[in-house]
């Protein structure tokens, strides 16, 4: 069977920008930018992400475009050697590790929704009572090991249905569907009486938490740049395989970042009012997965017409956290179905019930998910980018040059030999670089 494409470049875009846009975006920018300086913090990060993600998205797609294949097929055939498809395979063991726990945060992001929804109904929401309690409840045991299976069983609904009609039509609605949300909700929170002091807080500009950690901040900033445009894994290289026409890829990358730090800001500028309207101190109930579900919890519960505004903002997480899922489920299923000639379906049962596992222990033990979450998932993404960056720099070379000019306009063309260069020498180094900071960080 003919290998199925993206029916329009429009659908490609949104697809990678639903990869990109994810809880990265709503649970973890918006506090990494307020708490490290607002908007100058928010300036570094932008720069990170246009000279270092950038260029590391434009070298996934090189790489998937000119191959056509899942990673593990693509790295052994543009090198003709076997050992770059071990190294291919290692971004789709990466991936596996990252649908684990992303699935199980996906499951407590749907039981929230449905809270919500319910509330809508009956009037009476469920963890209105007690946001911490609730939280504790949702995700631990029995519970949340059913909810990662229902997040699970919907992204792999989409996976089976194909790049056109699953993903491509999928992601379609979902996108306009998440900034309408947003945008709707980011002018209503406007409106809340907290919201000029929020906005002070979330994007004030503060230089002085730069300058004394200039070091100690480039590891976090690079560390949410790769995962916020999902690179690391190959979910990029495998989107990019379905592409059929030459078109610009560097107008496709930039236009996706863009749009995945639009969606970011918005989410800075729901959450932030909100929690100030009601006094809840930003952080209090921590910056990560305790600020979303016990802060902005206990936050709907005091607000006239809560349920309906959790309603929303749970949907818009929901669709973040699903689109990001499904290009992460498709790393998989498209090397299963390319290098074993099996049916989407089969595939994507195959790797369903090793996720369904995987994701199980993830759901029941907070020290691996700890783990896994909080330091795994940075090490392989920054390691997989980079060694993808050799790739490029090192096997492809003029390859990667000649793939990366086709479609390109005249500027495109113009970088294209310092964009190698950058992949090949520049991005490398600064990952290890990172990385070795991080270490260094941890071990203080
Ligand atoms: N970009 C997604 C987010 O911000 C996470 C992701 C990482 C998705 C890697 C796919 C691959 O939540
Ligand atoms: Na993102």
């Amino acid at each position: 069977m003919a290998r199925e494409t993206w029916a329009t470049r429009v659908g490609f875009i949104l697809a990678a920008v639903g990869s990109a846009v994810g809880l990265g975006n709503i649970w973890r920018f918006p506090w990494v930018t307020a708490e490290n300086g607002g908007s100058a913090f928010l300036a570094m990060y932008l720069s990170i992400v246009f000279l270092v993600g950038v260029p590391g998205l434009l070298a996934m797609f090189v790489v998937g475009r000119r191959a056509k294949r899942n990673p593990v097929g693509a790295l052994r055939e543009l090198s003709g050697s076997d050992r770059w498809g071990f190294a291919g395979g290692f971004l789709v063991f990466s991936s596996l590790v990252l649908i684990s726990f992303y699935s199980v945060v996906g499951g407590w992001i749907l039981r929230y929704l449905g809270e919500s929804l319910l509330g809508v109904l009956t009037g009476s929401v469920p963890y209105f009572a007690d946001p911490g309690a609730s939280f504790g409840a949702a995700s631990a045991g029995f519970d949340a090991v059913a909810f990662h299976l229902v997040f699970l069983t919907l992204t792999a609904f989409v996976v089976v249905a194909g790049i056109r009609r699953g993903i491509e039509v999928a992601t379609k609605w979902m996108m306009p569907a998440i900034f309408a949300l947003l945008v709707g909700l980011a002018a209503w929170a406007s409106t809340q009486s907290g919201a000029a002091e929020a906005y002070a807080f979330y994007l004030r500009f503060d230089t002085s938490v730069i300058r004394e950690n200039f070091f100690g901040l480039l590891g976090p900033a690079a560390g949410q740049a790769l995962f916020t445009l999902s690179l690391g894994v190959g979910t990029m290289i495998t989107y990019a395989s379905y592409l059929d026409e030459d078109r610009s890829l560097p107008f496709d990358g930039a236009s996706i970042a863009v749009l995945n730090t639009v969606v970011g800001v918005l989410a800075g500028l729901v959450v932030f009012p909100l929690l100030f309207s009601l006094g809840i101190e930003p952080g209090e109930t921590g910056t990560g997965a305790g600020a979303l579900f016990v802060g902005l919890a206990g936050a709907f519960a005091q607000i006239p017409g809560g349920a309906v505004v959790a309603t929303a903002f749970f949907a818009v997480v929901a669709l973040a956290a699903l689109s990001s899922a499904i290009s992460i489920l498709e790393i998989s299923v498209s090397f299963l179905v390319d290098e074993y000639d099996l049916s989407r379906r089969r595939a994507a049962t195959t790797v369903g019930g090793f996720v369904a596992v995987t994701g199980a222990v993830c759901a029941l033990n907070t020290a691996v998910f700890g783990f896994v979450a909080g330091t795994l998932v940075d090490i392989l993404l920054t390691l997989g980018l980079a060694v993808c960056l050799v790739f490029v720099g090192w096997v492809m070379g003029r390859d990667a040059l000649v793939e990366f000019r086709k479609g390109a306009g005249p500027v495109g063309r113009a970088v294209s030999t310092p964009w190698l260069f950058a992949v090949g020498v520049l991005l490398p180094t600064f990952l290890v670089f990172t990385l070795l900071t991080t270490f260094n960080v941890d071990a203080e």
